[in-house]
């Protein structure tokens, strides 16, 4: 366990970097609660507060930040939307978006003589694909990804009080557009997430903190993972060819590579709900725990378990895992065959780099 950072400055959280500990924490909720998964890390301010409070912004505890008794009953009916044989059988139309879109990259490519890969193929894709199986219309896709990135900076990041600011505005917008979409969604006689949610027995805030994680984190995480494993690929780093990506295993297996390695979700949090134990050491009551999920693998686990703990473990484990993968891993295949030859136009992009998400923000390539 560790309460420092590298820089040697005091760093709020207990980090644990030990799969076998993280693995542990995780399948002990009663101890280690998730009751700050999606507290901001920099602490609004009054004036950033006044912004969200305006626009009625409130996240209930009701899903991945829920450890009451509700939790089981709620994730049952998000899963309906996303069983194996669901995903599975939507293969077909996530290869038609994917190829659609590595088409268009390819008549950027032709026309401009370089593209940017992530506006282009790693962006729409995941977002299309989450609202139509949620049974949500599929518009105001700009904004959504702009208003994604932006709320994960405003929670995860370390914005200053200025951009604090414009970051409360854009969730405060996102919460408003969000509202209008619960609403819409709940009168709406088609089978939606949101009307089940409902049905269940969930109130508007609750099903607007819902849908205000889901929206983003069924999405942009993806967006991210596509992106670091295409900017892997061009840059021939990790023992993966361009060429060769068109294939369904390679693809596969970059994927689970950047899982692993580096992936979108890198850390998660978690909370000591009472004085406990843990390895021998205790843990105060209130104290915040950083888990290391991924990139801390041993060489000798470095096999099919590596990425293992990328979509964490236990009651909380994430709902989108096999969706993630298989979209991510068919964009890869698409971008890959439909761009052949390609190599990076841009080596040293800026990246995204938050508390716990991480990407390229632009994988640049030309012929
Ligand atoms: C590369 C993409 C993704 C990564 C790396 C990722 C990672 C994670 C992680 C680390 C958690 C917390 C798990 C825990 O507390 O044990 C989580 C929770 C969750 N994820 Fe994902 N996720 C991804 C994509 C998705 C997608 C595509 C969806 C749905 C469309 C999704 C839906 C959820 C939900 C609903 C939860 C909360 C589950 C609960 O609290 O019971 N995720 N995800």
């Amino acid at each position: 366990m560790s309460a420092s950072s590298a820089s040697g400055q005091t760093c709020p959280y207990i980090v644990l970097r030990e799969p076998a500990a993280v693995r542990q924490v995780l399948h002990r909720p009663d101890d280690f609660g998730p009751a700050n998964a999606l507290i901001a890390v920099t602490p609004l301010s009054g004036p950033s507060l006044r912004v969200l409070q305006r626009a009625r912004f409130a996240l209930p505890p009701v899903l991945a930040s829920n450890h009451s008794d509700s939790h089981a009953g709620i994730r049952k009916v998000v899963a309906g939307f996303f069983t194996p044989a669901t995903v599975g059988a939507f293969e077909p139309r996530i290869r038609g978006i994917a190829r659609d879109a590595a088409a268009t990259a390819a008549g950027l490519l032709k026309v401009d003589g370089q593209v940017d890969l992530v506006q282009a193929v790693a962006a729409n894709p995941p977002a299309i694909v989450m609202l139509e199986l949620l049974g949500l219309p599929v518009r105001d896709l700009p904004e959504l990804k702009a208003w994604s990135l932006d709320s994960l900076e405003l929670f995860w990041g370390w914005p200053d009080p200025e951009r604090q600011l414009e970051l409360s505005h854009s969730a405060a917008a996102f919460y408003g557009w969000l509202r209008e979409l619960v609403l819409e969604a709940v009168a709406s006689p088609g089978r939606n997430l949101f009307g089940s949610l409902a049905e269940h027995g969930l109130s508007t805030p609750e099903i607007c903190s819902l849908g205000y994680f889901l929206l983003i984190a069924g999405q942009e995480t993806t967006t991210q993972l596509i992106s670091t494993a295409l900017f892997r690929l061009a840059e021939g780093s990790v023992g993966f060819a361009w060429k060769d990506a068109p294939s369904g295993t390679t693809a596969r297996d970059l994927i689970r590579h950047v899982l692993a390695t580096e992936s979108s979700v890198p850390t998660w949090r978690r909370v000591a709900a009472e004085d406990t134990v843990l390895d021998d050491e205790h843990v105060p009551a209130g104290a915040e725990i950083l888990l290391e999920l991924t990139g801390n693998h041993s060489l000798s686990e470095q096999g099919p378990t590596a990425y293992g703990l990328a979509f964490g473990s236990g009651i909380h484990r994430c709902l989108g895992a096999k969706l993630a993968e298989l979209e991510a891993a068919v964009v890869v295949q698409e971008t890959a065959a439909a761009l052949p030859g390609v190599s990076l136009a841009e080596p040293n992009p800026e990246w995204l780099r938050l508390l716990s998400f991480q990407a390229p923000r632009t994988v640049s390539v030309e012929l």
